[in-house]
């Protein structure tokens, strides 16, 4: 198993190192285009080696060829978000940076599954998948389960209850309009509206919609990295081992949902080979239309782009 992880800024790095803890690779290959920033980050990783027990082939590099015939690639490339700053607002940098990492992929790694983290997520799939020309199935993006993952969390912090209990999706695409879905979410099988009333739950659909800004406010110099790293690596556990979990991944749609040529977040099931099958859930009727206001902000985000 050889998966490659472009960027060694933040999320790639912090990537790297779950990677490594978790023992998922034989062969994992970081590359950034700032000289000596990969090699170094590596470096320091293998030299924690004989403390953390890495036994894996690690390799920092500028150099593209390098990730040749990866079986994952997970792409962070690009500009983060700083204070004022939305998703979108990294789109036109970024979309270079897709196009130039999909063309590397192609050529390296023709026959790789393509995890997209960088921003604006929805939109950067897109590109990616249209670059790089690969089947639909293998490239998706990272979004949803680092917004369950949020979600999650602000439930347990409120009821005091343990976050692994917290059954719950969020759908839609990775910006304000995010859909966290109610009818669904449950506590060890128990309704959350019998936890908490509609304002309650408001709140914390709010606070996960807005949870990227919140740690954005924070760190003023970049965006959140720990939590998007594990949701990373809590996907590439799926293609490694073929648990074929059901997670919310940014999927390439073509009719479901109602939507068609674009990236959203849906639940599918992911395994080794990439997305196995998206699951067409029912919504109810608020749901519903929050999910289609989402997909017209992501039509929107693509319209800039074209
Ligand atoms: P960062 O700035 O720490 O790291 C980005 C790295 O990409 C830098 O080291 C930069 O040199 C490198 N890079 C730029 N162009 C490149 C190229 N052509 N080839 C290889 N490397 C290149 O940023 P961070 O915090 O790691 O975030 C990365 C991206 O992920 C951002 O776009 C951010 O918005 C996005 N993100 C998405 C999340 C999601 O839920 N989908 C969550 C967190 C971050
Ligand atoms: C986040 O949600 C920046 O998309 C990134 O933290």
């Amino acid at each position: 198993m050889k998966i490659s992880v472009v960027g060694a800024g933040n999320v790639g790095a912090t990537t790297a190192q779950y990677l490594l803890e978790e023992k998922l690779a034989d062969e994992l290959v970081v590359v950034d285009v700032v000289p000596g920033l990969a090699k170094g980050k590596c470096l320091d990783f293998l030299e924690a080696s004989p403390l953390r027990h890495y036994p894996i082939k690690v390799a920092g590099t500028e150099d593209f060829s390098e990730i040749r015939n990866s079986n994952i690639i997970v792409i962070t490339a690009g500009i983060a978000r700083k204070p004022g700053m939305s998703r979108l607002d990294l789109l036109k940098t970024n979309e270079k940076i897709m196009k130039d990492v999909s063309i590397h992929i192609k050529t390296h790694a023709p026959t790789a599954v393509v995890l997209v983290v960088s921003n604006p997520l929805d939109v950067m799939c897109y590109v990616a998948l249209k670059t790089t020309g690969f089947q639909k199935n293998r490239v998706f993006g990272m979004a949803g389960v680092l917004d369950t993952s949020r979600f999650r969390y602000f439930v347990a912090e409120k009821l005091r209850v343990n976050p692994v209990d917290i059954q719950a999706m969020v759908l839609g695409g990775h910006g304000d309009e995010m859909v966290p879905i109610i009818s669904t979410a449950t506590i060890s099988g128990i309704p959350l509206t019998h936890f908490l009333n509609k304002t309650q739950i408001q709140e914390i659909v709010e606070r996960t919609q807005k949870a990227g800004a919140e740690i954005v406010s924070y760190l003023k110099t970049g965006s959140a990295f720990y939590s998007p790293a594990a949701s990373v690596v809590e996907m590439v556990r799926c293609l490694v081992t073929d648990v074929q979990k059901i997670l919310p991944l940014a999927c390439y749609l073509e009719g479901e949902y109602g939507a068609c040529d674009l990236y959203c977040g849906v639940p599918a099931r992911l395994g080794r080979g990439g997305v196995l099958e998206i699951i067409e859930m029912k919504l109810n009727p608020e749901e519903k239309e929050a999910f289609g206001k989402s997909i017209t902000a992501v039509k929107a985000s693509l319209q800039e782009l074209k």
